[in-house]
């Protein structure tokens, strides 16, 4: 009863105050993420977690070239990075995808982008030891809210993108763009309508399916969705999903990984669109 009154007062602000982001549009200057020192970051893990996360810790940082994010990220933020990075190696490691030297990807609900640097560098660099080229675009519908430290989430996603070539944060909803992406990357999508309106998105807006075919329908042929959801509700439902679009799931399954530490578990699915 009173998680439903809680959803219903959701409800309600997010008719007024979405809007009024859409309106105010905030952004400043200005917002610089502090550096932390990295020594000893699996230190609160027991044996053997600590060991193996320290080892993939250290190859996922060589392979992947993550010199300027270990020196420019806080500890916690550089932690996730090495999660998302090693649920995208494992993703690509089981379906194998041949990328073209050019690469152009789509992420779908980045929210402020702390992950964008774990995403470039796992376009970029898996299976490439010359570099790939990457085209990388965040597609974010709600990118001014505003923060506790009052810069709003387009600012932090700029702040987490830093230096990176190729990569552009979009703050417009998702929309259809026909067979133009090799990747389309969807990190924890609306699955029910409770999280949706938790987020502050009003009730109209919610629709799971229009914007998986929408990502769909975006890739190349050949090219790959991949899908993370977060416990097993969501990922059962994610697959009704998928079954009812008629997309073919080519895999999925849980992601397990001491880098980082969530309360649901995560699951990864992917989809491959058949070559033309
Ligand atoms: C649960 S959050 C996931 C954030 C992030 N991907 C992560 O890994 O934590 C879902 C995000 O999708 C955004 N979103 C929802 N519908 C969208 C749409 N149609 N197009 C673009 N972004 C959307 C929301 O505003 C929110 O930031």
């Amino acid at each position: 009863m009173l998680q439903r009154l809680f959803l219903f007062l959701h409800l309600l602000r997010s008719l007024i105050d979405y809007p009024l982001r859409q309106l105010f549009r905030w952004r400043r200057k200005g917002l610089q993420i502090i550096n932390e020192d990295k020594a000893s970051l699996y230190n609160h893990l027991a044996e053997p977690s600590r060991s193996q996360a320290e080892a993939a810790a250290s190859r996922l940082r060589e392979a992947y070239h993550l010199e300027p994010l270990y020196s420019t990220s806080t500890r916690d933020n550089y932690q996730e990075n090495l999660y998302y990075l090693a649920m995208l190696e494992s993703a690509f490691s089981t379906v194998s995808p041949q990328f073209p030297e050019k690469l152009n990807a789509a992420d779908i609900g980045p929210s402020h982008w702390f992950y964008v640097q774990a995403l470039y560098a796992a376009l970029k660099w898996w299976r490439c030891p010359a570099e790939r080229e990457v085209t990388l675009t965040g597609f974010e519908r709600d990118a001014y809210r505003i923060y506790s430290d009052l810069y709003s989430r387009y600012d932090h996603a700029l702040a987490h993108i830093g230096r990176l070539q190729g990569v552009t944060y979009i703050p417009v909803a998702f929309k259809v763009q026909p067979a133009s992406y090799h990747v389309v990357t969807q990190f924890f999508p609306f699955i029910f309508l409770s999280d949706h309106l938790k987020w502050g998105l009003p009730p109209a807006m919610f629709n799971p399916s229009a914007l998986l075919v929408a990502a769909w329908l975006s890739i190349k042929p050949g090219g790959l969705l991949i899908i993370v959801n977060q416990g097993k509700a969501e990922h059962t439902a994610q697959l009704e999903h998928l079954r009812r679009a008629n997309i073919p799931v080519q895999a999925a399954f849980v992601f397990n990984s001491p880098l980082y530490h969530y309360n649901l578990p995560r699951f990864i699915t992917i989809a491959c669109r058949e070559h033309g």
